[in-house]
């Protein structure tokens, strides 16, 4: 049943060029479960999961929204909401379990049905490699750790272009290389579980070396699709303007931002955070920083909150009296403006992508509707921040929301609500919540 939406202010999409996409995004590990059928091989999230005390309630990625069987129905509510794109990740070891070696054609044929189906309803297909949910037997060989691993990683994005290159308008290498290598092998809250500052920063730069690497051997395969990554980026501001905090803002922007954005615009890391990093730098071959800066077609954004720095490290929340969401993060819309604005004023950025973008919040089923108000006031203010960028001349061409179903939600397990659409994890019944009518609404123009 629909609901009824209040008449609220806000963005329209005429706003907006009529070419600009808008999409809804997933990745694979957070939705497909179906972990042990038809010949998947383990990803480090299925052995992180197995790790006592690692996911907050205890949840895992076996089952959640069951989304490799009811692609179908997912589908559809992707297509009642209008939009003209949908970002997903493909999981390597369902495509190749070993990470190396033998292709599993199963896993191939379910991504390969769900193409087709989205290019027959005129739907883009964004296709990211690695939404972190790398092959266990990769993580047995030392992993991202390992330069052997950017190699493995080529061969699959080759494999994935020459299967699928002609129904794709854009392919991402990585999603949020910081975040594997931070909060994945420094603090050890996501898999693999590592904690080592040193070990993080050459699985950073061994992220952005198989980036290069990769988007070489693709254009010189001849796919013509575009080209990117994606980061997760926020400006971050000083909690003062004491010179010890405007003197950490600038590091953390450095740790977060410029450590993936320098090497992939200028070939360089910059010298600040390389001087800050002392024995933990990476170890780079020659060559290297010229095949990180390969030219790409866009940059994907995603942007949930912003960063306060103050004697702390960089991952930790700060709240500065804005409301929060149910993820203890602020809600801060023009932080998304001054984001896109900065990276048009210091990068040589062709295209900017907002490729996550979204809110968790305590949502319930009542009566058969979810009324996510929030959620509804979250994305108005971000869409009407994007517009904001685009009015000061950033070049941003696409904006997605996260998410389009309730997942996994990594360490914090199912308890954290993204989706337009609300998942029963018992059940796994599908309901809109009132934030995917009104976005099909707004879409409607
Ligand atoms: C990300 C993550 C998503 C998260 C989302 C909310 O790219 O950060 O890709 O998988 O679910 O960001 O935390």
């Amino acid at each position: 049943m629909l609901m009824q939406v209040k008449n609220q202010p806000g963005p329209s999409r005429s706003d907006f060029p009529t070419d600009f996409i808008w999409g809804v995004a997933t990745s694979a590990y957070q939705i497909e479960g179906a972990a042990d059928i038809d010949g998947r091989g383990p990803s480090v999230w299925d052995t992180f999961c197995r790790q006592s005390g690692a996911i907050a309630d205890g949840s895992d990625g076996r089952t959640v929204c069951d989304h490799y069987h009811r692609w179908p129905e997912d589908l559809a509510l992707i297509e009642q909401l209008g939009v003209n794109a949908y970002r997903f990740s493909l999981s390597w070891p369902r495509v190749q379990p070993l990470g190396q070696g033998a292709w599993n054609e199963a896993g191939f044929a379910f991504y390969q049905r769900l193409i087709d189906a989205l290019c027959a309803r005129g739907i883009q297909v964004h296709l990211t490699l690695n939404h972190w949910d790398l092959p266990q037997a990769l993580q047995d060989q030392g992993g991202w750790a390992s330069r052997e691993t950017c190699t493995h990683f080529v061969r699959y994005a080759q494999e994935v272009a020459r299967r699928f290159g002609p129904q794709l308008t854009s392919l991402c290498t990585h999603n949020e290389p910081w975040v594997v290598s931070v909060l994945g092998h420094e603090q050890g809250i996501f898999a693999p579980g590592i904690r080592s500052r040193a070990v993080a920063m050459q699985v950073s730069h061994h992220l952005l070396l198989s980036h290069g690497m990769a988007l070489k051997a693709l254009r010189e395969q001849g796919l013509a699709c575009e080209l990117g990554i994606v980061l997760n980026l926020s400006p971050i501001y000083p909690v003062s303007d004491r010179p010890e905090d405007v003197q950490k803002a600038q590091l953390d922007d450095g740790l977060i931002a410029r450590w993936y954005l320098d090497p992939l615009y200028k070939g360089t890391y910059p010298a600040d955070v390389w001087d800050h990093l002392g024995q933990d730098v990476p170890q780079v071959e020659a060559g290297d920083m010229a095949l990180i800066a390969q030219p790409m077609d866009y940059l994907g954004v995603n942007y949930y909150t912003r960063g306060m720095a103050s004697g702390g490290e960089p991952w930790d929340v700060h709240q500065g009296g804005q409301e929060l969401t149910d993820m203890g993060w602020e809600v801060f819309p023009q932080g998304l403006t001054e984001l896109l604005c900065r990276l048009h004023r210091d990068y040589p950025v062709k295209r900017l992508r907002v490729t996550e973008n979204g809110a968790a919040f305590k949502d319930e089923v009542v009566n058969g509707e979810v009324d996510d108000e929030r959620r509804v006031a979250y994305l108005q203010s971000h869409i009407a921040a994007t517009q904001a960028a685009r009015a000061q001349g950033a070049p941003v061409d696409a904006y997605f929301a996260w998410s389009l179903l309730d997942n996994f939600e990594w360490a914090s397990g199912c308890a954290k609500r993204f989706g337009l659409i609300h998942v029963d994890f018992q059940t796994l019944q599908r309901t809109p919540k009132r934030s995917a009518q009104w976005l099909r609404q707004f879409l409607k123009g």
